[in-house]
Protein backbone atom coordinates (compact mmCIF):
# COMPACT_ATOMS: atom_id res chain seq x y z
CA UNK A 1 0.00 0.00 0.00
CA UNK A 2 1.52 3.28 -1.02
CA UNK A 3 2.23 6.04 1.25
CA UNK A 4 1.96 9.98 0.54
CA UNK A 5 4.19 12.67 1.64
CA UNK A 6 2.95 16.29 1.75
CA UNK A 7 6.91 17.29 2.63
CA UNK A 8 5.54 21.36 2.64
CA UNK A 9 3.52 20.78 5.16
CA UNK A 10 5.14 18.04 7.02
CA UNK A 11 2.10 15.76 6.60
CA UNK A 12 2.00 12.06 5.46
CA UNK A 13 -0.92 9.55 4.35
CA UNK A 14 -1.08 5.74 5.26
CA UNK A 15 -4.67 5.28 5.20
CA UNK A 16 -5.40 4.02 1.77
CA UNK A 17 -9.07 5.83 1.75
CA UNK A 18 -7.50 9.03 2.74
CA UNK A 19 -4.56 8.89 -0.17
CA UNK A 20 -7.12 8.24 -2.46
CA UNK A 21 -9.55 10.82 -1.97
CA UNK A 22 -6.15 13.06 -1.72
CA UNK A 23 -4.61 12.17 -4.78
CA UNK A 24 -8.27 12.47 -6.66
CA UNK A 25 -8.45 15.94 -5.73
CA UNK A 26 -5.27 16.21 -7.49
CA UNK A 27 -6.37 14.43 -10.45
CA UNK A 28 -4.11 11.39 -9.97
CA UNK A 29 -6.55 8.12 -9.95
CA UNK A 30 -5.23 5.50 -7.24
CA UNK A 31 -6.30 2.24 -7.04
CA UNK A 32 -5.20 -1.16 -4.85
CA UNK A 33 -5.65 -4.39 -6.96
CA UNK A 34 -5.38 -7.95 -6.33
CA UNK A 35 -4.89 -10.55 -8.87
CA UNK A 36 -7.81 -12.66 -9.59
CA UNK A 37 -5.29 -15.90 -9.06
CA UNK A 38 -2.15 -16.03 -7.40
CA UNK A 39 1.01 -14.72 -9.01
CA UNK A 40 4.48 -15.94 -7.26
CA UNK A 41 7.49 -13.84 -7.46
CA UNK A 42 9.34 -15.85 -10.84
CA UNK A 43 5.79 -15.36 -12.83
CA UNK A 44 6.22 -14.54 -16.19
CA UNK A 45 5.04 -11.59 -18.06
CA UNK A 46 2.42 -13.22 -19.84
CA UNK A 47 0.89 -14.54 -16.53
CA UNK A 48 1.13 -11.39 -14.75
CA UNK A 49 -0.74 -9.65 -17.56
CA UNK A 50 -3.51 -13.10 -17.42
CA UNK A 51 -3.75 -12.66 -13.54
CA UNK A 52 -4.91 -8.65 -13.73
CA UNK A 53 -6.52 -9.09 -17.05
CA UNK A 54 -9.81 -7.80 -15.87
CA UNK A 55 -9.05 -4.49 -14.54
CA UNK A 56 -6.69 -4.14 -17.94
CA UNK A 57 -9.41 -4.37 -19.91
CA UNK A 58 -11.66 -1.96 -17.58
CA UNK A 59 -8.78 0.57 -17.42
CA UNK A 60 -8.74 0.04 -21.46
CA UNK A 61 -11.74 0.73 -21.97
CA UNK A 62 -12.22 3.44 -19.85
CA UNK A 63 -8.72 5.60 -20.77
CA UNK A 64 -8.21 4.72 -24.54
CA UNK A 65 -5.39 2.79 -23.73
CA UNK A 66 -4.83 0.14 -26.54
CA UNK A 67 -1.51 -1.88 -25.19
CA UNK A 68 -0.42 -3.23 -21.86
CA UNK A 69 2.92 -4.59 -20.81
CA UNK A 70 5.38 -5.30 -18.07
CA UNK A 71 8.33 -3.38 -17.40
CA UNK A 72 10.82 -4.86 -15.43
CA UNK A 73 13.72 -3.09 -13.92
CA UNK A 74 16.43 -3.94 -11.29
CA UNK A 75 20.26 -3.49 -10.40
CA UNK A 76 21.35 -5.85 -13.51
CA UNK A 77 19.45 -3.72 -15.94
CA UNK A 78 22.29 -2.68 -18.04
CA UNK A 79 22.35 1.60 -18.16
CA UNK A 80 20.14 1.33 -15.36
CA UNK A 81 21.03 4.51 -14.21
CA UNK A 82 21.11 6.65 -17.69
CA UNK A 83 17.33 5.17 -17.81
CA UNK A 84 16.55 6.63 -14.40
CA UNK A 85 18.40 9.84 -14.87
CA UNK A 86 15.63 10.13 -17.69
CA UNK A 87 12.65 10.19 -15.16
CA UNK A 88 14.19 11.91 -12.22
CA UNK A 89 13.99 15.79 -13.69
CA UNK A 90 10.32 17.23 -13.37
CA UNK A 91 8.55 16.50 -16.82
CA UNK A 92 5.47 15.79 -18.67
CA UNK A 93 3.84 13.52 -21.11
CA UNK A 94 1.70 13.92 -24.01
CA UNK A 95 0.24 10.39 -22.79
CA UNK A 96 -1.02 9.36 -19.38
CA UNK A 97 1.53 7.30 -17.14
CA UNK A 98 -0.11 4.33 -15.86
CA UNK A 99 1.52 1.84 -13.60
CA UNK A 100 0.44 -1.02 -11.80
CA UNK A 101 3.51 -2.17 -9.62
CA UNK A 102 3.99 -5.94 -9.00
CA UNK A 103 7.51 -5.77 -7.37
CA UNK A 104 9.68 -3.49 -5.58
CA UNK A 105 8.86 0.44 -4.77
CA UNK A 106 9.12 4.04 -6.69
CA UNK A 107 8.70 7.08 -5.48
CA UNK A 108 6.57 9.18 -7.86
CA UNK A 109 6.77 13.25 -6.50
CA UNK A 110 3.51 15.19 -8.42
CA UNK A 111 3.81 18.86 -8.73
CA UNK A 112 -0.56 20.20 -9.03
CA UNK A 113 -0.45 23.52 -10.36
CA UNK A 114 -1.97 25.46 -7.53
CA UNK A 115 -1.24 23.21 -4.97
CA UNK A 116 1.70 21.41 -2.89
CA UNK A 117 3.88 18.77 -4.32
CA UNK A 118 3.42 15.47 -2.91
CA UNK A 119 5.19 12.29 -2.69
CA UNK A 120 3.67 9.19 -3.21
CA UNK A 121 5.61 5.38 -2.38
CA UNK A 122 4.59 2.99 -4.43
CA UNK A 123 4.76 -0.77 -3.85
CA UNK A 124 3.02 -3.94 -4.99
CA UNK A 125 -0.99 -3.75 -5.10
CA UNK A 126 -0.54 -0.38 -6.03
CA UNK A 127 -2.15 1.05 -9.39
CA UNK A 128 -1.58 4.94 -9.78
CA UNK A 129 -2.73 7.37 -13.26
CA UNK A 130 -0.68 10.25 -13.64
CA UNK A 131 -2.88 12.43 -16.81
CA UNK A 132 -1.23 14.17 -19.48
CA UNK A 133 0.17 17.13 -18.90
CA UNK A 134 0.86 17.07 -15.02
CA UNK A 135 4.39 17.80 -13.60
CA UNK A 136 5.82 15.00 -12.28
CA UNK A 137 9.33 13.08 -11.86
CA UNK A 138 10.13 9.62 -10.31
CA UNK A 139 12.76 7.79 -8.61
CA UNK A 140 13.49 4.32 -7.71
CA UNK A 141 13.68 3.17 -3.73
CA UNK A 142 16.97 1.60 -2.14
CA UNK A 143 16.03 -1.64 -3.37
CA UNK A 144 16.16 -0.13 -6.89
CA UNK A 145 14.09 -2.45 -8.73
CA UNK A 146 10.26 -2.49 -9.92
CA UNK A 147 8.27 -4.54 -11.83
CA UNK A 148 4.99 -3.24 -13.21
CA UNK A 149 2.56 -2.91 -15.24
CA UNK A 150 2.27 0.03 -18.24
CA UNK A 151 -0.95 1.09 -20.29
CA UNK A 152 -0.44 3.25 -23.20
CA UNK A 153 -2.64 5.14 -25.44
CA UNK A 154 0.37 5.47 -27.48
CA UNK A 155 3.72 4.36 -26.61
CA UNK A 156 5.37 7.12 -28.82
CA UNK A 157 3.92 9.50 -26.44
CA UNK A 158 5.69 8.46 -23.61
CA UNK A 159 8.47 11.21 -24.16
CA UNK A 160 9.47 13.15 -21.54
CA UNK A 161 9.20 16.69 -22.07
CA UNK A 162 11.05 18.93 -19.24
CA UNK A 163 9.89 21.49 -17.33
CA UNK A 164 13.78 23.05 -16.44
CA UNK A 165 12.02 23.75 -13.39
CA UNK A 166 14.73 22.38 -11.03
CA UNK A 167 12.26 21.90 -8.39
CA UNK A 168 13.09 18.37 -8.59
CA UNK A 169 16.37 19.43 -6.55
CA UNK A 170 14.43 20.54 -3.54
CA UNK A 171 12.82 16.78 -2.81
CA UNK A 172 14.67 13.88 -1.39
CA UNK A 173 14.24 10.89 -3.34
CA UNK A 174 13.80 8.83 -0.18
CA UNK A 175 11.18 6.51 0.10
CA UNK A 176 10.54 6.55 3.84
CA UNK A 177 7.66 3.71 4.42
CA UNK A 178 5.21 3.96 6.50
CA UNK A 179 6.73 3.65 9.63
CA UNK A 180 8.29 7.16 9.20
CA UNK A 181 7.21 9.55 11.35
CA UNK A 182 8.12 13.46 10.30
FE1 LIG B 1 6.87 10.34 -16.33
Amino acid sequence: MAVLRIPEQNRKLTDTGAITSYLAGISIQYEIWRPSQPIGPDASNDEILQAYSVEIDKLKAGGGYVTADVINVNPQTPGLDAMLAKFSREHWHDEDEVRFIIQGHGIFHIHPKDSPVVAIEVEAGDLIRVPRGTWHWFDLCSDRQIRAIRLFQDPAGWTPLYTGSGLDAGFEPVCLGRTFVP
